[in-house]
């Protein structure tokens, strides 16, 4: 096992953030000191479950724990309020008390899912991340938002509820479709964006291990220093949401058929482009994203007419009232929130999907 980095996300209590090689395979002693004696309700996807729910399961119970383990098909169509059903219920047949945890083995997917069971069951009960998706190593797995989807849109049900730890073990990536792995470059660009130059330049390099596991470290370090600032989103934390309102309208249009970090890449260059057309952004702005998301092969371009974009956006779970908060990039490392009426939405969406600002300029 080689540990190489070791963070503290400062929140009330604060928790650690292990990044690392070979963590899964020692997960069960690393598990022993945040959480000892108790019982462990493993969550992972089916995917997850064929590559390593055996070494964790097997490291756990080597370590004293009595494991049980609960496995949802793989796929954003998982986080629904059915499967969230599902896994409460085997907590409960598992006889899972309020000094026991849930682990939760895999992508954004699962963390969502079970630490929104983790935060409900017994009216909370402590939880441990193990991602093992570039995107649930870079941002879901810290920062305690969990949610499903409901018909009505994205992440519509769900809670605050900060996990005890997190376990990133950099192996897991070795095994992700480029697909996917590309996914979780789309919300590092979206990090790097607002974190500044050095992880932008990062973003930029080709996705080996070392440069993978500096661009976790600094996306942690930063969202760790956002979270810990306004941990329940009433300020600082909508940053994050950056590209995330088309994103999310994306989504809903295709049916999640496009995946959360594609719908991010297109969502962060109708922003970008949009800054600029509407003079908020700097010149240029748009050619820089575009050319680090075209890098990891991400889509820079949305199938969607503004107007569909924003009667999908406006049923979204951020709209208040009749304005709606948007972050708009400025420049690598500044950004501004604009608050405008929601009528004017549409108008914004089709300034960030216009064609003569092409990423070739
Ligand atoms: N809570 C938050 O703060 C937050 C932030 C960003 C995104 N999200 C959510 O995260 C979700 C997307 O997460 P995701 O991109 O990780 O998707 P995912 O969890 O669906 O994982 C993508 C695919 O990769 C597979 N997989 C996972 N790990 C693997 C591995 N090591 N090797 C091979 N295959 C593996 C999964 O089975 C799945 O098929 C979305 O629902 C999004 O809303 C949440
Ligand atoms: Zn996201």
């Amino acid at each position: 096992m080689d540990i190489m980095s070791n963070q503290v996300i400062p929140v009330d209590p604060p928790y650690p953030v292990l990044i690392g090689q070979g963590l899964l395979c020692h997960a069960g002693e690393l598990i022993r000191e945040i959480l000892g004696d108790c019982r462990i309700a493993l969550i992972t996807d089916s995917n997850v479950a064929s590559l390593y729910l055996e070494t964790v399961t097997r490291s756990l119970e080597t370590s004293g724990y009595p494991v049980s383990s609960w496995v949802i098909p793989a796929g954003e169509a998982s986080k629904n309020m059915g499967e969230l059903s599902l896994v409460l219920e085997f907590l409960a047949e598992s006889g899972l008390d309020r000094t026991d945890a849930v682990i939760a083995l895999g992508g954004g997917v699962v963390g969502d899912l079970a630490g929104f069971a983790a935060g409900c069951y017994l009216r909370g009960i402590r939880y441990v991340q193990l991602p093992t998706t570039l995107l649930a190593a870079v941002d879901s797995s810290v920062g305690g938002k969990c949610a499903v989807d409901l018909a009505e849109g994205k992440n519509l049900a769900g809670l605050f509820h900060q996990p005890s730890a997190v376990l990133c073990d950099i192996d897991c990536l070795a095994t992700l479709p480029w697909l996917v792995l590309a996914d979780g470059m789309a919300e590092a660009v979206k990090t790097a964006i607002l974190s500044g130059d050095e992880l932008f330049a990062l973003c930029r390099r080709p996705a080996e291990p070392s440069v993978l596991r500096e661009i976790i470290d600094r996306c942690l370090t930063f969202k760790g220093e956002v979270v810990a600032a306004d941990p329940r989103e009433q300020g600082l934390r909508r940053i994050l949401n950056l590209g995330h309102t088309p994103a999310h309208a994306i989504e809903l249009c295709s049916g999640y058929t496009v995946s959360h970090g594609q719908a991010v890449a297109m969502g962060l260059v109708i922003m970008a482009r949009a800054g600029e057309v509407l003079g908020w952004s700097e010149p240029g702005l748009t050619g820089k994203i575009c050319a680090v998301l075209e890098h990891h092969q991400l889509p820079v371009r949305a199938p969607f007419q503004a107007a569909q974009l924003a009667a999908a956006a406006l049923r979204d779970k951020k709209r208040k009232g009749t304005q709606i908060t948007l972050v708009i990039p400025v420049r690598i490392g500044e950004w501004v929130e604009k608050t405008i009426p929601v009528t004017e939405l549409e108008a914004v969406f089709a300034a960030g999907l216009e064609e003569f600002h092409d990423c070739s300029n």
